[in-house]
């Protein structure tokens, strides 16, 4: 079953009298537990794409189905509601919050949806065990190494059992070793816990992984 469907969503930046079409008439199926890779060139539309998938963004024409829900139609209150609870994201830049500890970083969406703070605990060290960082819990983010700050990214986005999560270039910020490693763990996640992953990435390597992979050049899905 499908669980996402985009209709022939375009995506216009204005920017002064300059308009930029970052994407043109994109349709495409993701399927439920698909491991899916968006791949182009610098400039195609991966990240514009990523963030009308995650809700971050809003296209300009054209119909998003989740679940068989025309979401395209929801307010942009009941959208942030429904990206809490369903989506969890990683970044290319981990976007830790630098004064929190890791486990306060993992708290944040749980404390965000009025999990209990017992029931919190349970769930972010076991999270924490999950991604192999248990042990660095009560560390700043920088005193942790990329790696080990994407696996708290990672955490946090697992969390609240989202039924998907998007990653914008989730192993850009790494050396090739550590980045491996990060997809190998998604990768797991995938396929031990069923959780939808969706991701961008320049790296060939990383392409490999994927069981679906939607190729961008110039806003447009050309394969
Ligand atoms: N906020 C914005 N305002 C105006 N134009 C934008 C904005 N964000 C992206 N664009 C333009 O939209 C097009 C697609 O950009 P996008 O960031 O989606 O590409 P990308 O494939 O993610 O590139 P990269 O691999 O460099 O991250 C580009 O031409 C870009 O310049
Ligand atoms: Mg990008």
């Amino acid at each position: 079953m499908s669980l996402i469907k985009l209709e022939k969503i375009s995506k216009i930046y204005k920017m002064g009298k300059v308009n930029v079409q970052a994407l043109y008439d994109v349709s495409l199926t993701i399927e439920k537990g698909n491991f899916t890779g968006i791949v182009g060139p610098s400039g195609s539309g991966k990240t514009t794409l990523l963030n009308i998938l995650g809700c971050l963004d809003k296209q300009d024409s054209g119909s998003y189905f989740f679940d068989n829900q025309n979401i395209s139609t929801l307010s942009n209150i009941e959208t942030t509601i429904f990206r809490r609870e369903k989506f969890g994201f990683i970044f290319q830049t981990f976007n830790l919050i630098p004064v929190l500890t890791v486990y306060e970083n993992v708290e944040i969406p749980l404390a965000l949806l009025g999990v209990e703070k017992r029931e919190r605990k349970e769930r972010i060290m076991n999270i924490l065990k999950e991604v192999g960082i248990e042990e660095t819990f009560n560390r700043l983010p920088s005193e942790l190494s990329g790696g080990q700050q994407q696996r708290v990214a990672i955490a946090r986005a697992l969390i609240k059992n989202p039924y998907i999560i998007f990653a914008d270039e989730p192993t850009a910020n790494l050396d090739h070793a550590t980045g491996s490693k990060i997809i190998e763990l998604m990768k797991n996640l995938n396929q031990k816990l069923g959780i939808t992953f969706v991701f961008s990435t320049h790296d060939n390597k990383i392409m490999n992984a994927a069981n679906q992979l939607l190729i961008l050049e110039d806003g447009k899905i050309i394969s």
